[in-house]
């Protein structure tokens, strides 16, 4: 997630603990569907940045996963320089790295207090629990799997990684498997709240997109979903998506982001999320059909777009924020005066209250320069 929306939505969030405030903004649930194998797993690790969800062929999500990120200031000095030539930024980007970074760590619901550093660890606990409740044979349970990630480098966020939908029964699977999973995934994007990734391979034909078609039928209005193309890598010599781009297959208002995540053979090998964004940015930047876009290409933009999104979220919730604050500042005066207390220049109140007019015209400063953004895509 982009540095500057944390480093702003942190602050803001600061400034109501500060004041007491307990309803701080409601961020929306990053939610993806589409066909199984289509790619959802491997879409939210890249955004997350991370390699900590189970991926696969066949179908490996099969239970809800609701992943909470949370944004915890780190208790330990920033990495720093080695002295030895070494920029800051390679500093943190070897912390992000390392597998045991102590100011990042994964814990579970029905495990308390039990603290994941390893995020491997946190893949076969997922595993070993979606067996646990569903056996070994392709059974699913729409019984959700929470887990928290508490991190300096995220967003407080919750993302939910969903079961793909099936048409056909396999292995313990029951006969109305369809409308099983379809109704757990109803369940999840109908909320208002929901931003939902709708992921379609694009080695397969949109026209059957399952996850359009969910997507659409809770948001007819395309306000809320994002069209996801993934494999693109693995489509046939001299076909591509450009026509599904510029809006001219389905068009939705938010647009599609193609991207290219790691194929079964990279994560056989263990290939790094960093050399796969890499992979990815070449793709884009060397293919005849995308190389003139390719900033609107792949999983940085999609990240970017995701953004703005929570950026519009945040400045219309600002103005009821702002609202309840004054209410609640105007109260509070209204009782020191009954006191007889000092009013006037060293009212704490307005101090509050300014600090709040300032965060948010710098925070409609900061996206000013991002809003015209989604439609660049058509
Ligand atoms: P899910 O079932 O929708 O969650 O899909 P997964 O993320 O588990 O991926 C299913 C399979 O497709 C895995 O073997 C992935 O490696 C592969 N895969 C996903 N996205 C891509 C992609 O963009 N390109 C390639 N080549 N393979 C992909
Ligand atoms: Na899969
Ligand atoms: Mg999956």
């Amino acid at each position: 997630m982009d540095q500057q929306l944390i480093s702003l939505v942190n602050k803001l969030q600061d400034v109501f603990a500060s004041i007491g405030v307990s309803n701080n903004i409601d961020l929306p649930q990053i939610t993806v569907i589409g066909s199984q194998s289509s790619g959802k797993s491997s879409v939210l690790e890249n955004i997350v940045g991370r390699d900590f969800l189970p991926r696969g062929t066949g179908i490996v999500t099969r239970r809800p996963l609701v992943l909470q990120l949370i944004n915890r200031p780190a208790s330990s000095k920033p990495p720093q320089a080695n002295g030895d030539g070494e920029k800051a930024e390679d500093a943190m980007a070897k912390v992000q790295l390392n597998e045991n970074n102590p100011d990042e760590w994964g814990e579970f619901l029905h495990l308390p207090g039990q603290k994941f550093h390893d995020f491997h660890k946190i893949r076969d606990e997922i595993v070993k629990d979606t067996e646990k409740m569903t056996g070994k044979n392709a059974g699913i349970s729409p019984n959700p799997i929470n887990l928290r990630i508490f991190s300096p480098n995220v967003l407080t966020l919750t993302l939910v990684d969903l079961p793909g939908l099936t048409k056909v029964p396999v292995g313990d699977q029951p006969r109305d498997i369809e409308k099983q999973i379809r109704d757990m995934l109803m369940r999840f994007i109908s909320k208002p709240n929901a931003i939902i990734l709708a992921v379609t391979a694009a080695n397969t034909d949109l026209a059957n997109s399952d996850g359009l078609k969910l997507a659409r039928e809770v948001d007819p209005e395309g306000t809320r979903t994002i069209g996801v193309l993934t494999k693109v890598d693995l489509m046939d010599q001299g076909t591509d998506v450009v026509d599904i781009l510029a809006g001219r297959v389905i068009p939705l208002r938010l647009g599609y982001v193609p991207v290219v995540n790691r194929g079964q053979r990279d994560i056989d090998q263990s290939k790094s999320i960093a050399s796969a964004l890499d992979n990815e940015r070449k793709f884009f930047e060397n293919h005849p059909s995308y190389a003139g876009k390719a900033q609107y290409c792949g999983t940085p933009w999609l990240a970017r777009k995701l953004n703005i999104i929570l950026m519009h979220h945040i400045r219309n919730t600002l103005p009821d924020i702002k609202a309840r604050i004054s209410q609640q500042l105007s109260k509070y005066q209204a009782e020191l005066t009954a006191l007889g207390g000092p009013m006037g220049e060293t009212n704490p109140g307005s101090l509050v209250l300014s600090t709040i007019t300032e965060f948010c015209s710098e925070f409609r400063s900061a996206i000013d320069g991002n809003t015209n953004d989604l439609s660049l895509n058509e």
